[in-house]
């Protein structure tokens, strides 16, 4: 394998990720607060996460792994690289961090709350994931900006 499957993967897994995030919380979520009871609500959005956080963790695995493999490989090694590589590398990291908060904390209590029909409790937990993917989200947008454009800026 060299640059160019590293690169394809890397990317393909970065606009599943970050574009899955965009439209749940941009264009799904609104919709969904504004037409759908809380017991339908939330029961779908346990269903949309089990669809979607398996694609989220072939993306926290691949996509650090596909970028290391160039940063170590092609790209001749950690020393020599551009700051916005390291910037785009710590970012990342951030951001697993921030979904695997979801994935064992909120994510957990709102399954739970679901399947006793405790809605309130449910609506509760979805709010702190509304939080946590927003941030992602912004997070995720910096990152492309600062992977993708990075070599052009200054
Ligand atoms: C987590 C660890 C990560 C590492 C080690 C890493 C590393 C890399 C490397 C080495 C490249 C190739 C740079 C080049 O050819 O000049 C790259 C490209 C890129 N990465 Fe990352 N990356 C990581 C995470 C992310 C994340 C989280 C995002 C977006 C949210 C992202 C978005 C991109 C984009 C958009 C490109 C540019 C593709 C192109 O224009 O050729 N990366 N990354």
């Amino acid at each position: 394998m060299g640059m160019d499957i590293a690169i394809v993967l890397h990317v393909f897994f970065v606009v599943v990720w970050v574009g899955g995030m965009f439209f749940a919380h941009q264009c799904l979520r609104p919709v969904a607060a504004a037409q759908l009871e809380p017991p339908l609500r939330l029961r779908l959005w346990v269903g949309v996460f089990g669809r979607f956080f398996p694609w989220v963790w072939a993306a926290i695995v691949l996509v650090p792994a596909s970028g290391l493999f160039m940063m170590l490989g092609p790209l001749g090694g950690f020393a020599h690289l551009p700051l916005y590589i390291h910037a785009m590398f710590g970012l990342g990291l951030v951001m697993v961090g921030v979904f695997l908060r979801v994935f064992f904390s909120p994510y957990p209590a709102l399954r739970k709350a679901v399947a006793a029909g405790d809605w309130p409790a449910g609506a509760a937990q979805l709010a702190r994931i509304r939080r946590l993917v927003g941030i992602n989200t912004l997070l995720g947008t910096l990152t492309l900006a600062i992977g993708a454009g990075g070599r052009y800026f200054g």
